[in-house]
């Protein structure tokens, strides 16, 4: 029996990651759950707003922002990005996080962090609560620490991202690999 919860937000797990605006002597950070890769060719990210969030505006100066995976041991940084309003503070100085230079677009990568996108934001939406910003990924970024043995991808127990449940508002970080993706299916339907 399955209870009706009428419209929802919701949708478990999200990811928590820092999104950043602005430029090197001025960005503005905040942490976002509300995003998704929405497209491959070319690659493009999906990241959802608050028309309010200081970060927004900081990334209209230049229509460019990063996105920065952050390791699950830094949960109370991402939280501390997540519950302060930039607009007065310098949540970088607070925090002592740090910014490096993007190599292709405007806004500065989270030094922290370790996997980055660059992205130039090519639509935005406005959806009354949030404005959807579309991106373009046009560079990305991992510590050699966290690739995988092709050194082309990301190992992700190693770089260990956070996650974000919504409802209960917590973080967790991923679990075990159960199985390999577009692989187990094939077993399903057949006999033996
Ligand atoms: C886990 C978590 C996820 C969040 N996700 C979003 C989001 O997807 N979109 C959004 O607009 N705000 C989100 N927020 C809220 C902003 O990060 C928060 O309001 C922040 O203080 C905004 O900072 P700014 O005004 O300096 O941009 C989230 C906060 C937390 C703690």
């Amino acid at each position: 029996m399955k209870k009706r919860l009428g419209p929802s937000d919701r949708l478990y797990p999200m990811p928590a990651v820092l999104v950043c605006g602005g430029t090197i002597e001025d960005a503005d950070a905040c942490a976002v759950a509300w995003c998704g890769i929405c497209a491959t060719n070319p690659p493009r990210i999906a990241i959802a707003l608050r028309g309010s969030r200081h970060t927004l505006e900081r990334i209209r100066t230049s229509g460019t922002l990063t996105v920065n995976t952050v390791r699950a041991d830094d949960v109370a940084v991402l939280d501390y990005f997540g519950i302060t309003p930039g607009k007065d503070i310098d949540k970088f100085a607070a925090s002592g996080w740090t910014l490096e230079p993007s190599v292709v677009v405007e806004a500065p990568r989270i030094a922290e962090c370790p996997y980055q996108l660059e992205c130039r934001v090519t639509h935005e939406i406005e959806l009354g609560s949030h404005v959807l910003l579309i991106a373009e990924v046009v560079e990305s970024h991992a510590e050699e620490a966290v690739l995988d043995e092709t050194g082309e991808k990301c190992d992700v127990g190693t770089l260990d991202p956070l996650v974000y449940i919504a409802g209960s508002r917590e973080y967790r970080r991923l679990g075990e690999k159960l199985a390999d993706a577009y692989s187990i299916g094939r077993s399903v339907g057949r006999e033996g």
